[in-house]
């Protein structure tokens, strides 16, 4: 395990404080990470606690390994979070789960870490997996998408505006040679990019779009909501911090969904609102952002969003 790179854990407190702890409950952390918030549960809790970590990392693994070594309440594995059902069923935890702590996206570690191919900063291997055992790497999927779906990729999860020349560019050059390396990309889709905006890469939405893309993430995400609420008892606190706009609508549109009904968004006058609807979740306060000194302390914090829900029934 690499320990030269650190995570930051956003929201530390904030989000412990929201799944306001039972000492004796039982808690699921979906994205483990380096453990920062998996500590501070954990100190909340009496020995008869029990905390389940997910990560899909093999580094974040290797930490979660070594602190289920010295805590007995602890226990890691390494799957994505939207298999938490399975998982939780055949530990016989479904709908007995205190509370469930999605904080979304990759860790510092990932991103600082050339070698993991998430960088368009410091050039390495362009792989962009979180777990490089399992999928289809950035290396293999540039190679052979189609333009258009890699357009579709770069202007969906990227929100890039120049997505189809980004893929034209990429399609051309690759017929010559293939893309291998972070640097490497990030330099064509730097080139076909015409317009950069003020303090940012050229190459930051094109990238994100790919990781993005690479790692399913909001299809995990949607999958991860759907078993979280079937995890929990009633009474049970979801937890959710996101990192950008498109995971925090998705969250949000789950959460109103099972608070305030699908028949939210249609015209009121529709017979169907007439019909009883019964809520599953509650929803707690307003959406919270890092504090000022958060935001000194750790830039990263800038754009995390956390949202929390109770489940009714
Ligand atoms: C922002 S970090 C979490 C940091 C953690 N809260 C801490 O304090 O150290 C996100 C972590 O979630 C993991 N991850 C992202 N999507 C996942 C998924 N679908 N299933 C499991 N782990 C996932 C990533 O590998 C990464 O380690």
């Amino acid at each position: 395990m690499n320990a030269t790179y650190q995570h930051i854990t956003v929201l530390l407190e904030e989000a412990v404080d929201a799944l306001a702890p039972r000492a004796g409950g039982r808690y699921v952390d979906g994205t483990f990470g380096r453990g920062g918030h998996s500590r501070a549960l954990l100190g909340r809790l009496d020995p008869g606690g029990q905390l389940l970590g997910f990560d899909k990392d093999p580094q974040a693994i290797a930490t979660g390994q070594a602190l289920a070594a010295e805590d007995g309440r602890f226990v890691v594995v390494q799957r994505s979070f939207a298999e938490m059902g399975e998982e939780l069923a055949a530990r016989g935890l479904t709908g007995r789960v205190d509370g469930v702590l999605l904080d979304l996206g990759v860790s510092s570690p990932q991103l600082d870490d050339p070698e993991r191919g998430f960088s368009f900063l410091n050039d390495g291997p362009l792989d962009m997996r979180m777990d490089p055992s399992r999928g289809v790497s950035a290396a293999e999927w540039i190679a052979s998408a189609a333009e258009d779906e890699i357009a579709r990729v770069f202007k969906e999860y990227g929100e890039e505006r120049f997505a189809r020349r980004m893929a034209r560019a990429i399609v051309q050059r690759r017929a010559e040679k293939p893309f291998e390396r972070t640097a490497d990309l990030a330099a064509v889709i730097t080139e076909a990019n015409p317009a950069w905006e003020k303090g940012k890469n050229p190459a930051t939405r094109a990238f994100q779009g790919l990781r993005i893309h690479v790692n399913n993430e909001l299809g995990d995400l949607e999958r991860g909501l759907d078993a979280a609420l079937e995890a929990l008892a009633v009474g049970g606190r979801l937890v959710v911090i996101s990192f950008h706009s498109l995971e925090d609508r998705i969250v949000k549109q789950f959460m109103r969904k099972h608070a305030k009904g699908e028949a939210d968004n249609l015209p009121r006058d529709l017979p169907i609102r007439a019909k009883a609807f019964e809520p599953r979740l509650k929803l707690l306060g307003k959406p919270q952002y890092a504090s000022d000194a958060e935001l000194k302390a750790n830039p990263r914090s800038r754009s995390a969003v956390m949202r929390v829900a109770e489940k009714l029934r």
